[in-house]
């Protein structure tokens, strides 16, 4: 089974992920993560954090010779901020998160943050100060997964699976869903818009708010292309493909909400509008693989998911991200430790932060599909698992039925 489980905290030294169950004899590299690492820490909007940090992870295990050997697959990303930045009340990082203790005079934060995990945190783990909490809570994490997504995501490309994202919304400025996408185009965008106009609008939206002092969300959309019919499961609903694909998704940090296809939109279409019906082929003709599939869709309502299986068409989701809850214009609060009115703690943040979203929602998807792949096709070494997937795959097409030999 592919799993994958991350550990560090925001201002500690580093990230650690562990990543278990890649088949071994995949060609992967340190450079082929550091692009995915560098597209999460873009995005017009980001905070000064992402200025000092450059991310980079370092292979610990599980590689070998520049192809993977079946063993778990750790990685270390250094958190530059660590050493060399000063917390928020003018002490250096080490000294904040020392392991040790210290008799240093640091101020807990007790001026609660609405929208973050500060409340019910420090309540359900009995703590006096919410950096216990935050530190941890903190989408710093997110770093970490993206690395793990970059390796599944060359694992999928194996299999010709691609997966993308843009920005369809920031702070309600919104672009139309207008396949198909450039996908090159939307990552020149400094808001990954597939629209430059409405790109732009997004960027001025994003300053104005910045000098307001507030912040905004937004909507991202993720897109799956090449992934074969079969996979994910009807049978449980925890093994179904768009089960593990939308809690995924939800368990990015600020996702309020997960949509597949033509998601929310669909209450507004009469059954025969709503189902991408199954149409005979004018011709049947072979794909580059020699297959032949003797049906086609002219829409994708469904985003490429039926019966909580992948039905060959693109898969398509998208999220929501409610604004940033940390603002220059703090939230008004209450002080832990007497239960009187404060100002929120202000702590260094982003001003938006959709286009990197989209970025830890391809990370996801790309481990979601990579697992339930693994389950279908098996295989300790990559060859047997493209042994097992070339053999399914010449097995699609039509077939005669013959109703005396029984279904
Ligand atoms: C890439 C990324 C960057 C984020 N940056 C910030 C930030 O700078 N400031 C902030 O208040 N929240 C930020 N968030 C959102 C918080 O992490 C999130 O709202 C918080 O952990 C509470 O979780 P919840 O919104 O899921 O309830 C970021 C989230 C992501 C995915």
């Amino acid at each position: 089974m592919l799993r994958f489980i991350t550990a560090g905290e925001s201002h500690g030294p580093g990230l650690v992920s562990v990543l278990e169950g890649i088949p071994a004899g995949l060609e992967i590299t340190e450079d082929a993560i550091r692009s995915d690492l560098a597209r999460r820490q873009q995005g017009h909007g980001r905070g000064g954090r992402m200025k000092i940090e450059t991310d980079y992870a370092v292979i610990q295990s599980g590689v070998r010779h520049g192809r993977t050997i079946g063993s778990p697959i750790s990685l270390l990303i250094e958190n530059k901020d660590h050493f060399t930045g000063k917390g928020p009340d003018a002490k250096p990082w080490t000294e904040t998160m020392s392991k040790e203790f210290t008799n240093a005079d640091f101020t807990p934060i007790h001026r609660l943050r609405p929208g973050h995990a500060d409340t019910p945190g420090i309540t359900k783990y009995n703590q006096l100060d919410a950096r216990n909490i935050l530190e941890r809570s903190s989408a710093r994490e997110s770093a970490s997964r993206v690395a793990v997504g970059a390796i599944c995501r060359k694992f999928l490309s194996e299999f010709g699976i691609e997966i993308h994202s843009h920005v369809l919304n920031i702070g309600g400025v919104s672009t139309d869903n207008n396949q198909p996408i450039d996908w090159k185009l939307v990552e020149e965008s400094p808001v990954k818009c597939a629209d430059h106009q409405i790109g732009m609008l997004m960027v001025k939206a994003i300053d104005e708010a910045r000098e307001k002092g507030t912040s905004l969300g937004g909507i991202f959309e993720i897109v799956a292309t090449g992934v074969p019919i079969g996979i994910g499961t009807h049978i449980q609903w925890d093994r179904k493909l768009s089960t593990q694909l939308s809690a995924a998704l939800s368990s990015i940090n600020a996702v309020k909400g997960v949509e597949f296809g033509s998601g929310f939109l669909l209450a507004n279409l009469s059954g025969h509008e709503a189902q991408d019906v199954i149409n005979p082929m004018e011709e049947w003709v072979e794909d580059d693989k020699g297959n032949v599939r003797p049906w086609q869709r002219n829409s994708n309502n469904a985003g490429g998911l039926e019966g909580g299986m992948s039905n060959g068409e693109p898969i398509v989701m998208r999220a929501v991200v409610k604004p940033i809850a940390t603002m220059i214009k703090p939230l008004p609060s209450v002080d832990l430790t007497n239960g009187l009115p404060v100002n929120a703690h202000y702590e260094r943040s982003d001003i938006t932060f959709v286009p990197a979203c989209g970025v830890i929602g391809e990370a996801m998807v790309a481990f979601v599909l990579s697992k339930l792949f693994l389950e279908k096709f098996g295989g300790d070494h990559i060859d047997e698992t493209r042994s097992n997937y070339d053999h399914y795959i010449s097995s699609i097409g039509p077939h005669s039925i013959k109703l005396e030999d029984g279904i």
